[in-house]
C-alpha cells in the first residue's frame, strides 16, 4: 500500500526561502517569537543551524530546551523540510525556521561573520567509494566558512557512525586555526551523555555500530 504525501501544511508555515532569508534576515524572521516568560528575548540574536536536519526530531528537541535561541534548520531534500514544516504546524514550538538548501549555499549566504551560537552536522552521509568522497559535507572550505561564523567561543558539532569518515572529519576539523577541539586530548568521543539522540542515531545504536562525536570551539581572536 503506497501512503499518500500530504501537501498542506495544517497551521503556521515556518519555512523560508533563501531569497526572504536573504532580504529580510533572521532578526526580521524571528520577530515575536523568541520570547518566554522566564526569559524575555532581549540583545543580539542567539542563532543556531542544524544542516541536513534528515526526520528533524534533533532540531525540535534543541528548539524546545532553548525557546529564547532562534534554530535555523537547512535540508537539501525539500520532501524532508516539508514534512517537518507540517510537523511543526501542528506544534506550538516557534522559535525554529526551515530552509530548502544546502548547508554550503546557507552557510555562504544566510549568515554573517561571527552570528552563530552553534552549528550542528549529524551523521551526514559518508559516500564511502573514493570516487564520491568529494560530495561529504565536512570539507575544509564549510569548516573553514562555518568558523568565521561561529561566535567566538561558539560551538561546531558533529558526529558520524562511519570508521573512514571519521578520520576525514577529524583531519579536517583538526586542521582549521580558528578551531579548538574541547575533548582534547582525545580526538573524538563515543559517548556524549546528556546529548539528543537522532533517528539515524538510534537505528546504528541498535546495530552496535561505532560513533563519534566532536565538539570544536571558535578560539577568541
Ligand atoms: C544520513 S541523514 C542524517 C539525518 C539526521 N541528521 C540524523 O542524524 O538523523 C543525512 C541528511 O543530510 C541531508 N543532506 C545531505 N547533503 C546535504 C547538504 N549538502 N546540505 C544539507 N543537507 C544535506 C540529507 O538529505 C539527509 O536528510
Amino acid at each position: 500500500m503506497t501512503r499518500r504525501f500530504k501537501l498542506d501544511i495544517p497551521g503556521r508555515d515556518h519555512r523560508v526561502t533563501l531569497e526572504e532569508a536573504k532580504a529580510k534576515g533572521w532578526e526580521a524572521l524571528f520577530a515575536g517569537d523568541l520570547d518566554t516568560p522566564e526569559a524575555p528575548h532581549a540583545g543580539p540574536l542567539r542563532l543556531v543551524l542544524e544542516i541536513g536536519f534528515g526526520r528533524g526530531e534533533f532540531l525540535i528537541e534543541l528548539a524546545r530546551v532553548a525557546p529564547g535561541v532562534a534554530h535555523v534548520g537547512v535540508e537539501i531534500s525539500w520532501k524532508r523540510v516539508h514534512k517537518q514544516a507540517r510537523r511543526l504546524a501542528k506544534d506550538a514550538i516557534h522559535n525554529i525556521r526551515l530552509v530548502h538548501a544546502t548547508g554550503e549555499q546557507a552557510i555562504a549566504e544566510l549568515f554573517g561573520p561571527d552570528s552563530l551560537e552553534a552549528v550542528w552536522i549529524n551523521f551526514s552521509d559518508p559516500w564511502p567509494k573514493k570516487r564520491h568522497h568529494r560530495r561529504r559535507l565536512v570539507q575544509a572550505p564549510l569548516v573553514a566558512a562555518i568558523a568565521e561564523r561561529l561566535v567566538a567561543d561558539g560551538l561546531l558539532h558533529v558526529a558520524t557512525d562511519d570508521v573512514a569518515y571519521a578520520e576525514h572529519i577529524d583531519a579536517v576539523l583538526a586542521a582549521e586555526p580558528r578551531l579548538a577541539n574541547t575533548f582534547a586530548p582525545e580526538r573524538w568521543r563515543s559517548e556524549v551523555p546528556g546529548r539528543v539522540q537522532t533517528a539515524y542515531e538510534r537505528e546504528w545504536r541498535a546495530l552496535g555500530r561505532p560513533l563519534h562525536f566532536w565538539a570544536y570551539r571558535r578560539r577568541r581572536a
